[in-house]
């Protein structure tokens, strides 16, 4: 069944905006689990602009369904999610501006030190996901690299202007997704997913899990998170019927 993790970092961000501990992000994780999210995707950054220390470590221990780490390849944050043991890891791009529309991790360039990081996750227990573009080469250093997932980066999709735009990268998101799982890689997709596009990408065969946020979060704050949660799953689950 496709699962639907749902990204809490602009919780943090709200909070941050005072840097008080309002609203607090494990409440908002709780609150989305609830309404059926089947796990909770937090970015630990290394500038540490919304996600703190004490979300990973608190949330570890909350969270009921599968709690996933973003990080880069930082030898700190990889040292600290090795210590506390996230469920999954999913590397991203260093020093990612959350502001401008980069591409995915490079796994190619990068192969030697997401090795060794990987090597660390997995030596603690923890599953690994490389988040890169919708490309074949990068889709064979995940599989080189014994990841055993690839989030497909759908930023260029949800920024497609036009019919045809939004074809030929929903077409390259689904060639990559065919090379992946017949490589043996679990399939996940994300960021800049939300209500309106979120179908297609839903629809991809052996799609297994989308990562959601900003969307997520910019409803809950007219709605509600369990009401923005549970319309964000409705729309996945009546494109996969
Ligand atoms: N997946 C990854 C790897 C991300 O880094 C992010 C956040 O940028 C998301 C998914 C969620 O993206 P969005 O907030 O645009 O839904």
């Amino acid at each position: 069944m496709l699962r639907l993790g749902v990204n809490i970092d602009h919780v943090a961000t709200l909070r941050q905006a005072r840097g008080g501990r309002e609203p607090d992000p494990v409440w908002a994780a709780a609150a989305a689990e609830l309404a059926g999210a089947s796990g909770i995707t937090i970015h630990l950054r290394e500038d540490r602009r919304h996600i703190q220390d004490r979300d990973l470590r608190v949330l570890r221990e909350t969270v009921r369904t599968r709690l996933n780490l973003e990080l880069a390849l930082d030898p700190g944050i990889v040292a600290l999610a090795a210590q506390v043991q996230p469920d999954q890891a999913t590397f991203v791009p260093e020093r990612r501006e959350e502001l401008t529309t980069e591409g995915g991790l490079d796994a190619v360039a990068n192969a030697d030190r997401l090795a060794e990081a990987i090597a660390q996750c997995k030596a603690a227990g923890i599953e690994v996901a490389l988040f890169i573009d919708p490309e074949l080469a990068q889709v064979d250093a995940a599989v080189k690299l014994k990841a055993d997932a690839v989030e497909f980066h759908t930023g260029r999709y949800a920024d497609a202007q036009g019919k045809h735009a939004v074809e030929r990268e929903l077409k390259a998101l689904i060639e990559a997704s065919r090379a992946a799982v017949a490589a043996g890689l679990e399939l996940h997709a994300g960021h800049g997913l939300n209500y309106q596009n979120v179908g297609p990408i839903a629809a991809i065969p052996h799609m297994e899990e989308l990562n959601i946020g900003h969307a997520i979060v910019s409803r809950a704050v007219f709605v509600g998170i369990g009401q923005a949660v549970r319309e964000m799953l409705e729309a996945m689950q009546a494109a996969v019927r």
